[in-house]
């Protein structure tokens, strides 16, 4: 869902890119990924692989961890081999969920869950194997060509008069339209950017900042505000009736307030939730 979001950003700022689904690469072969990252030699790599199946990483810590941190590490070195800069997709689960004011970056991390864990692991991984790292944790992302919770409320809202949806879940619903566009602002300054330079590529690029961004959208709001607001703006008539985590059990528990915070001046800001819900909703449904 966020990679081919990736894509097109990147390719509407003017970069030529090479774009790699599972398909054509996968992230866990370590010899694989050198070999490719030394035939295409990038400037910056931008990885959006994951295991990303919250509940099913419980019963498939291993399979997660090989996916989340360990090929986050072979992307990172392989890269770094190649001198090109990585941004690396964390998240918000990395969290306990414990505070009651946005997280910031260097707040402590106490994953709930073994997907937040093995997303940790990667977040070490990445900064242990490229000093060149942006790790990028953003939240509760939506968008088109993946499955999301919009989506699927959308869709269960057409169907039935009812839904039930949780409202003791805080966090930062967040395009993959907004957060695309500020990965590749964090992979690669414009072309003629000033500041300082590396050599990378046969080229020079830009010095950019590194270590841990908290990138989600502005505001926040639960699981049911985000259902309602979604209906109302896609004009579904189905009632939104409030329920617990309690009350609606699953597999992988979830931290009851994830909302992101940064205290990085170089952070890229966001819009607020609601404008990437109704971006979303204006693409998914044309006027
Ligand atoms: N969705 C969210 O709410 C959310 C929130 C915070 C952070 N994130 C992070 O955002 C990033 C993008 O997630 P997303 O929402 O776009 O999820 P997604 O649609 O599930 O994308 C993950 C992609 O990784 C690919 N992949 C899995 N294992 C791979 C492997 N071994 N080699 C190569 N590719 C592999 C998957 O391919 P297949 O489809 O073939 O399995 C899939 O295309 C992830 O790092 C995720 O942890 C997501």
């Amino acid at each position: 869902m966020l990679g081919r979001r990736v894509v097109d950003a990147a390719r509407a700022a003017g970069h030529d890119v090479v774009a790699l689904d599972r398909a054509a690469l996968d992230v866990t072969d370590e010899e694989a990924v050198r070999a490719r990252m030394a035939d295409e030699r990038p400037d910056a790599v931008v990885n959006c692989a994951a295991w990303t199946d919250v509940d099913g990483a419980q019963e498939h810590m291993r399979e997660a961890l090989e996916v989340n941190a360990n090929a986050a590490g072979h992307v990172a070195r392989a890269a770094a081999q190649q001198g090109a800069r990585v941004v690396h997709v964390s998240t918000d689960y990395v969290f306990d969920g414990s505070k009651d004011a946005p997280w910031l970056e260097s707040d402590p991390v106490g994953p709930l869950q073994s997907y937040g864990a093995t997303k940790l692991g990667g977040e070490y991984a990445v900064a242990v194997g490229n000093p060149d790292h942006a790790v990028v944790r953003s939240a509760w992302l939506f968008g088109a060509g993946g499955r999301n919770f919009v989506d699927t409320m959308l869709h269960l809202g057409a169907q039935r008069d009812e839904v039930a949806v949780v409202s003791d879940q805080v966090g930062s619903p967040t395009w993959t339209g907004h957060l695309a566009t500020a990965l590749v602002t964090l992979a690669a300054a414009p072309a003629g950017a000033g500041g300082r330079h590396v050599s990378a590529g046969g080229g020079s690029r830009a010095v950019l900042p590194t270590g841990t961004f908290h990138v989600a959208a502005g505001g926040a709001c639960s699981w049911h505000e985000l259902c309602v607001e979604a209906f109302r703006l896609a004009g579904v008539g189905c009632t939104v009736t409030e329920t617990t985590s309690a009350a609606f059990p699953r597999p992988a528990p979830r931290p009851a307030y994830s909302v992101l915070g940064t205290q990085r001046a170089d952070a890229p800001r966001l819009p607020p939730w609601q404008e990437g819900l109704a971006a979303h909703l204006a693409e998914r449904v044309p006027a």
